[in-house]
């Protein structure tokens, strides 16, 4: 019998490593150490106020079979795709991407230097739909809802609902949660998730407990909880702000080769193939 309240079961510290064209980021899944919380692929942070971090963002390269999605808190970085569809991600904002049957996009930073704060999460999509028509939803930082709970703890709700407020992204296979909390000193509370949905948290400043087990989690940490029907967090001196994720787990096996994500090699020599080909987007 499984408590209501979830517990800590894994706590992974984010490594630094560097994508696209050389962007520094802390990659806390996705790695060997932590390669896939179904139906979460991938999570990185990248922060930095010095521009040779960044500068060189992420040209144009494909994805396939998965989702992504990109939460700016400081900075701007422009997104275009080869069908021209083109955005600027500026802070307070999310874009959920659904690559579906195939993208080619470029996301690059608008500016030299500064800070530039934000995340990158990969969602997986069920086999029925990874060959699905891509599709964006842009979400501006004003369309972003915010609930404040009595004790000054901020909930944006990026995705899905929280304290009966719903955010702006719809119709995501896996029913995902995808909050911004951020709590003062010596405050408590408790957050609903889905039972049965894998759920985790990533701390992104400062320190809390979490869950039944009280358990410590810092800065640049990432938490994976067990099931359950609420994540409770406490702050002693310090305020903490994180993501709080959870998400309907597939159950499907993962075939998985940088950009690309199917179900079985075969589908990955497929995906290889038609890129080459230049029949990927068709
Ligand atoms: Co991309």
């Amino acid at each position: 019998m499984q408590t209501a309240e979830r517990s800590v079961v894994r706590v992974i510290q984010a490594q630094p490593t560097s994508d696209g064209a050389g962007v520094k980021l802390a990659r806390s899944l996705g790695t060997p150490t932590l390669d896939y919380l179904d139906p979460f692929l991938m999570l990185d942070e990248f922060k930095s106020d010095t521009g040779t971090d960044y500068i060189a963002g992420f040209p144009d390269h494909p994805h396939r079979g998965f989702e992504t999605v990109t939460y700016m808190l400081a900075g701007a970085m422009r997104h275009r795709d080869h069908k021209g569809n083109e955005g600027n991600l500026c802070p307070g904002s999310i874009q959920w991407m659904t690559a579906g049957r195939g993208i080619i996009h470029s996301e690059m930073p608008q500016q030299q230097d500064g800070l530039m704060w934000g995340f990158q999460l990969w969602v997986n999509l069920p086999a029925a739909q990874k060959m699905t028509a891509p599709r964006y939803q842009d979400i501006p930082p004003e369309a972003v809802p915010e609930v404040v709970l009595e004790n000054g703890v901020h909930i944006r709700v990026l995705v899905g609902e929280s304290h009966g407020v719903r955010g702006a992204v719809q119709g995501i296979a896996t029913a995902p949660l995808y909050l911004d909390v951020r709590m003062p000193a010596r405050a408590s509370c408790a957050l609903p998730v889905q039972r049965g949905h894998t759920a985790f948290c990533y701390v992104f400043e400062g320190a809390g407990t979490f869950g039944a087990s009280t358990q410590n989690v810092t800065q640049q940490q990432l938490a994976v909880f067990s099931d359950g029907e609420t994540v409770t967090v406490k702050t002693a001196e310090t305020p903490v702000r994180f993501l709080l994720l959870a998400g309907k787990p597939l159950r499907e096996p993962v075939a998985r080769y940088g950009p690309f994500v199917m179900n079985t090699r075969e589908e990955i020599v497929q995906a290889f193939e038609d890129f080459q080909r230049g029949t990927f987007l068709g």
